[in-house]
């Protein structure tokens, strides 16, 4: 019986190698989700600028080396990209930057995506801007609750 789980060599240097970790004072918008079941939180704070471009993005992760490497990626993606860009993020895109994740650990990469969504909802309502598609973030985030491919099924 093994239990060894492969990880890409990208995997491995975003988890030893974070980038974007921290916070933003004032950010234009935060986001927060966790899931219950691994017990993993991550928050992600973005500063938006008046035409919708991510100046900047950081993000705090209390959760697994795949929570961590795949919240590093995500927020390279997102950063100096239109907020319409990094809607359209998916944790599908994330894990395929990453050179793919073990499927234990896809749950890890949803929180990367949600946490993003979460974010930039936050700032919709501060900002008093709709953004096209964007629908309210659930808090904890379930594997079951998402197709992996979830980018067709959502309109
Ligand atoms: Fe829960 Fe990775 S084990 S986010």
């Amino acid at each position: 019986m093994s239990t060894k789980l492969e990880y890409s060599d990208k995997v491995v240097d975003h988890f030893t190698n974070p980038r974007n970790v921290g916070e933003i004072k004032n950010a234009s918008g935060v986001g927060t989700v966790g899931n219950a079941k691994c017990g993993d939180i991550m928050r992600v704070y973005l500063d938006i600028d008046d035409k919708g471009f991510i100046k900047d993005v950081k993000f705090k992760t209390f959760g697994c080396g795949a929570a961590i490497a795949t919240s590093s990626m995500a927020t390279e993606l997102v950063k100096g990209k239109h907020i319409d860009e990094a809607l359209a993020l998916t944790n599908k895109s994330v894990m395929e930057a990453l050179d793919g994740l073990p499927q234990v650990k896809v749950h890890c990469s949803l929180l990367a995506e949600e946490a993003i969504h979460a974010a930039l909802w936050d700032y919709a309502q501060k900002s008093h801007v709709t953004i096209d598609g964007l629908k309210k973030p659930k808090s904890d985030i379930h594997e079951d609750d998402h197709d992996h491919d979830h980018g067709e099924e959502e309109e």
